[in-house]
């Protein structure tokens, strides 16, 4: 099978890219590198020996998809490309739009033009809003707060209505709870442009010296603990979800939706507690006012998923912060730093 994969050179996309070359699936990526590097490929080269097809450049950019499936006999396009800065989006809504709507929009008109219906979609948790209990199943109320959310949300309907008109269309919408740890091999990871809005990077830069101290954003919350509690799922374990989607795909389900989760739920002190047994150094920080927008708790009833697509997240808190830190440790600079 030759799988079409936006955005594989960014964090989730080179992970899924490793399993499907090591599934011996042929792979070609389409990523406009901006916020991703094309040394993320030639590390996936050298961890599964395979090669890969790369065409720098943007689904909005038509032409160039139709070149690709023309060029190429695709059966399945997993599309994680877009962005995904809450902040960000706050501040450049039109921008997260274009890319993640009409970026979705343009992918699938030119995969209608060559007849390839088979879609595996990167949502997130964040289309439940402010869940009203826990844990999340899939069928709870969608809501969103801010322009990256409501661009998933956006895409899920799109999704839904393309598939109530042409229901030769199978499509995996898959929602993703918080990503994070990195390739046994510590030589791909997650690599953020700037700053790190996300917790785990974040501790990561300062396990390694590059930041002094982390921000933990409110311990007035109704937790254990006092600080916000996830579901932090291994990019692994994520990964892998994308190729048992890809096999769901395969017995023409129609349109499916799936969480991405463990089912537990970690607080932040929870996150630098492993994380300090992982790096075998104290991590200093301070408590802070709550972060706007942010909500207590948050974690997946991963039962649908477990069930009809036979996934399951293997991978433990300790495996997620000790991964974490081999590729930070090893690249402190990400993949500038060669
Ligand atoms: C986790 C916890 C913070 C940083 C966001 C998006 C979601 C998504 C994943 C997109 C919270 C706390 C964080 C820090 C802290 N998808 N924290 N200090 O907010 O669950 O989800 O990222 O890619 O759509 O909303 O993830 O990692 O930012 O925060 O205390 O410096 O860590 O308050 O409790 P979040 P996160």
């Amino acid at each position: 099978m030759t799988v079409l994969v936006t955005g594989g050179a960014g964090y989730i996309g080179s992970h899924t890219l490793v399993q499907l070359l090591e599934d011996n699936q042929q792979v070609v990526v389409i990523d406009n590198l901006s916020n991703a590097s094309v040394e993320s490929l030639v590390r996936v080269e050298n961890i599964t020996g395979k090669q890969i097809t790369f065409y720098q450049g943007d689904v909005l950019n038509k032409a160039l998809l139709q070149k690709i499936f023309t060029d190429h006999d695709i059966n399945a396009v997993i599309h994680f490309a877009g962005l995904k800065a809450v902040g960000e989006s706050v501040q450049q809504p039109l921008r997260y739009y274009e890319n993640n709507v009409t970026g979705t929009l343009s992918l699938c008109e030119v995969m209608a033009q060559f007849d390839v219906k088979n879609l595996v979609f990167s949502s997130s948790a964040t289309v439940y809003g402010d869940p009203a209990s826990l844990p999340i199943t899939e069928d709870f109320p969608t809501s969103a707060t801010n322009p990256y959310g409501q661009s998933k949300l956006m895409v899920e309907h799109i999704l839904n209505d393309l598939y109530r008109a042409d229901n030769s269309w199978n499509i995996a919408v898959l929602r993703y709870f918080n990503p994070v740890g990195a390739h046994p091999s510590g030589l791909i990871g997650e690599d953020p442009n700037d700053i790190p809005n996300n917790l785990m990077p974040f501790i990561a830069q300062v396990a390694v010296g590059k930041r002094p101290s982390l921000n933990v954003w409110g311990n007035d919350y109704d937790t254990h603990d006092g600080t916000g509690v996830r579901d932090y799922i291994h990019v692994v374990d994520l990964a892998n979800g994308h190729l048992k989607a890809l096999q769901k795909i395969a017995t023409k389900p129609g349109l499916v939706t799936y969480n991405l989760g463990t089912g537990n739920g970690y607080s932040v002190l929870d996150m630098v507690q492993a994380f300090e047994k992982a790096c075998g150094k104290t991590l200093p920080y301070t408590f802070e006012p709550r972060r706007a927008g942010d909500i207590a708790a948050c974690y997946a009833n991963p039962s649908k998923a477990n069930a009809e697509l036979g996934w399951y997240a293997s991978h433990s808190i300790d495996d997620m912060t000790k991964s974490t830190w081999h590729w930070q440790s090893n690249n402190p600079n990400g993949y500038n730093s060669q």
